[in-house]
């Protein structure tokens, strides 16, 4: 536990952190296995889902500053609100009440990954303003301390502070790393045109299970972690599963005409990310990604196809 800051310390607090910008990097997440069991007397979903970073990142610099303020560019500009309610703000206060320093910085946001899309933004942003202002401002926590604090962020924020591929349980924010020997992944990400709400799209999945019109629930992801040590993406696109596709694809028919593209152009598999409305699809390699992610772009199913890889680091200081 890091010595607490004390009100009378200012100058002592101002020598300790960095004196310059703090710049982190954080990647989306994607879920190879998002196994979702039934609600809980607290709202959420019982979860087993296997988390996987890839290498689509936003980036949040940190300043020093006499209040907390937030700007942005890039995507979901004049969408996203930069107030209290913003995941980057919860995030710095948080931090700040936990360690009881000021929360004073100014914060800006470069944002690729995009808003509402399944791919876990706005988590992996309040992942990365933990540890920037982590760093800015001296507290040193641990990266278990971090992600203590981002599980009363949001389920997601705890596997961002830790990238790379690994089991989530609870809500999704008790994670423990998968270990494997280091396999790269290679997968086109399929943007669509607006977003779909989290929470709707578990309320969808309830109804779909109410009226019995889902699909049978896939339960422990032993099969996709077995999948994960035999390095062969053919026996990977088989394992990948996600329960709340279902519920995404009654709320966003479209989506099956996107799912169908991808398969046509080639990839091993597609599912849609998270709570979608963003797709996925797994490739054999590289270049295979670039062909797959050059017809879906030209095919008009979605607003943008993207390459990408697997595992990468979480929230990093670069
Ligand atoms: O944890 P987070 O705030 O990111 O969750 C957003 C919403 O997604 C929750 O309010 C809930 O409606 C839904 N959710 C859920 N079960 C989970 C995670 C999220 O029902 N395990």
């Amino acid at each position: 536990m890091t010595e607490a800051w004390r009100p009378d310390d200012d100058d002592d607090h101002q020598r300790r952190g960095a004196a310059g910008p703090v710049k982190v990097r954080v990647p989306a997440k994607i879920n190879l296995h998002l196994g979702v069991g039934p609600v809980r007397p607290d709202g959420y979903h019982e979860l087993s889902t296997v988390y996987h970073a890839i290498s689509i990142y936003d980036e949040l610099t940190a300043r020093r500053g006499d209040t907390l303020t937030l700007t942005m560019e890039g995507e979901g500009t004049g969408e996203l609100a930069l107030d209290e309610s913003n995941l980057v703000i919860r995030a710095a206060r948080a931090l700040a009440a936990y360690a009881r320093v000021p929360a004073h910085a100014r914060l800006h946001l470069r944002k690729q990954i995009p808003l509402a899309g399944g791919l876990a933004g706005g988590s992996a942003d309040a992942a990365a303003t933990l540890v920037a202002c982590d760093t800015l401002w001296g507290t040193e926590l641990s990266r278990d301390e971090l992600a203590g604090i981002a599980a009363g962020i949001g389920s997601d924020v705890p596997f961002l502070i830790y990238g790379g591929t690994a089991l989530g349980t609870g809500r999704g924010e008790a994670v423990s790393p998968v270990l494997a020997r280091p396999t790269s992944w290679y997968w086109v990400v399929a943007v669509a045109d607006g977003g779909l709400s989290t929470p709707a799209v578990y309320r969808e999945l309830d109804r779909l299970r109410a009226d019995r019109a889902a699909p049978e629930p896939l339960g422990s992801p032993d099969s996709l972690l077995a999948a994960l040590r035999q390095r062969d993406p053919g026996v990977l696109a088989k394992a990948l599963g996600n329960d709340l596709q279902a519920a995404s694809l009654s709320l966003r028919p479209a989506l099956s005409a996107t799912l169908a593209a991808g398969e046509a152009a080639g990839a091993l598999a597609g599912i849609v990310s998270g709570s979608g409305p963003t797709c996925v699809f797994l490739a054999a390699d590289g270049a295979h990604a670039s062909r797959i992610a050059a017809e879906l772009s030209a095919s008009g199913v979605c607003r943008a196809a993207h390459t990408a890889y697997g595992p990468v680091a979480g929230a990093r200081v670069v």
